[in-house]
């Protein structure tokens, strides 16, 4: 059936950013059945189709999107134990950090240190969202996609998601598959991952997915990377760029304090957060309506009252500023809609 499409809707109220304009056309998806005959109307009147989560990702131009914007809404967690593993397959429209409370609830590891993440489950492999050295690609047994050109629905194992650094074939290709939904694959009473530093000292030997999933929550408070009305900082899309990854060499130029990470390839990945503050931008930062987070560089902040052409500006100069200094090129981290990054 198709789902009742409106005219004109402003984005912005939609997005944890609240900038940009309104879709030309606008539907909301409640049952997955609906998605084919939205993607039939839209292909008849050769419109270009964007599929909106939780919008905490994703930067829209002040002109808006001329074509449909599906908000998917679809809901549906489905769990089952199987000789040691849990499985949940869930619906796109989910939202993400629901998916990771009840998987800790029932002791299925995982997931746990993707606590707090704001967004939708369909969202989720797009960006492959990771945190404290866990990402959604190593928990994911299959993705079911519906295929926009063919309009016929596919399940894609983690092998064929091509999954990267915050990175997947869904955000290379976003005109090729909308998700429906996302099946994990846990482990039934696992030991949490406790691999960085700062949530071990956060965690101060207290056991459990519980304890990580509440150490997790409060480190990400912390740095407002959580969603919260009375967080100043609240206004943002999580991290504006990614960590940047470059070759030892390139590294090796940079100065000795900056910290950074080896990666199993010989390559060298950077903390864009400390390269952001040491170039001179401090948290706090402001440029008019828009600024830096005053409690982590890397993401950038909408007080109020502003342009999406104001936060790009801001995006720029951040960029500009650490070319300058350390010759490294920000790449930003956010899905555009009705606009590219000027490369
Ligand atoms: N740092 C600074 N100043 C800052 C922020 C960070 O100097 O303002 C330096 C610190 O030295 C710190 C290092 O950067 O040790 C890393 O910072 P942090 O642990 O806060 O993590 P991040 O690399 O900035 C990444 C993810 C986050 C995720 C955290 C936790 C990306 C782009 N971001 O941030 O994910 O929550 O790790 O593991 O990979 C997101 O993608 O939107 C996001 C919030």
């Amino acid at each position: 059936m198709l789902p009742v499409i409106v005219e004109n809707v402003p984005l912005a109220p939609l997005t944890t950013l609240g900038l940009g304009g309104a879709a030309r056309f606008f539907a909301e998806i409640a049952f997955a059945a609906e998605m084919t005959p939205a993607l039939t109307w839209a292909k008849d009147k050769k419109l270009p189709v964007f599929t909106l989560g939780g919008g905490s990702n994703v930067v829209v131009a002040d002109e808006g999107f001329a074509g449909l914007v599906l908000r998917l809404r679809t809901r549906g967690r489905r769990w089952c134990d199987d000789s040691g593993e849990t499985r949940v397959e869930v619906e796109a429209g989910e939202a993400w950090d629901d998916v990771v409370a009840e998987a800790v609830a029932r002791e299925a590891a995982g997931i746990e240190c993707l606590s707090g993440i704001p967004g939708s489950t369909g969202a989720a492999p797009v960006q492959n969202i990771g945190a404290y050295g866990q990402e959604i690609a190593s928990a994911i047994r299959r993705v079911r996609v519906l295929d926009r050109q063919c309009l016929d629905t596919h399940e894609l194992d983690a092998g064929a998601c091509g999954f990267g650094y915050r990175d997947s074939i869904f955000k290379r290709e976003p005109e090729r598959f909308a998700i429906l939904s996302v099946t994990l694959a846990l482990a039934k009473n696992g030991p949490p991952l406790v691999r960085y530093a700062e949530l071990d000292a956060a965690l101060a030997g207290r056991p459990g997915l519980a304890n990580v999933r509440e150490a997790v929550l409060a480190l990400r408070r912390k740095k407002s990377m959580v969603l919260d009305e009375a967080d100043p900082n609240r206004r943002s899309a999580g991290s504006f760029f990614t960590n940047p990854v470059v070759t030892a060499a390139a590294a090796g130029g940079l100065p000795e304090d900056m910290p950074r990470f080896p990666l199993p390839d010989g390559r060298v990945k950077l903390a864009a957060g400390w390269l952001i503050e040491h170039a001179g931008l401090a948290k706090g930062f402001r440029m008019g309506p828009v600024g830096i987070s005053s409690r982590h560089a890397l993401a950038l902040v909408h007080h109020g009252g502003g342009t999406t052409k104001d936060l790009l500006r801001l995006a720029l100069h951040v960029h500009q500023t650490v070319l300058d200094r350390f010759g490294v090129s920000l790449i930003p981290e956010p899905v555009f809609l009705g606009m590219v990054w000027p490369d």
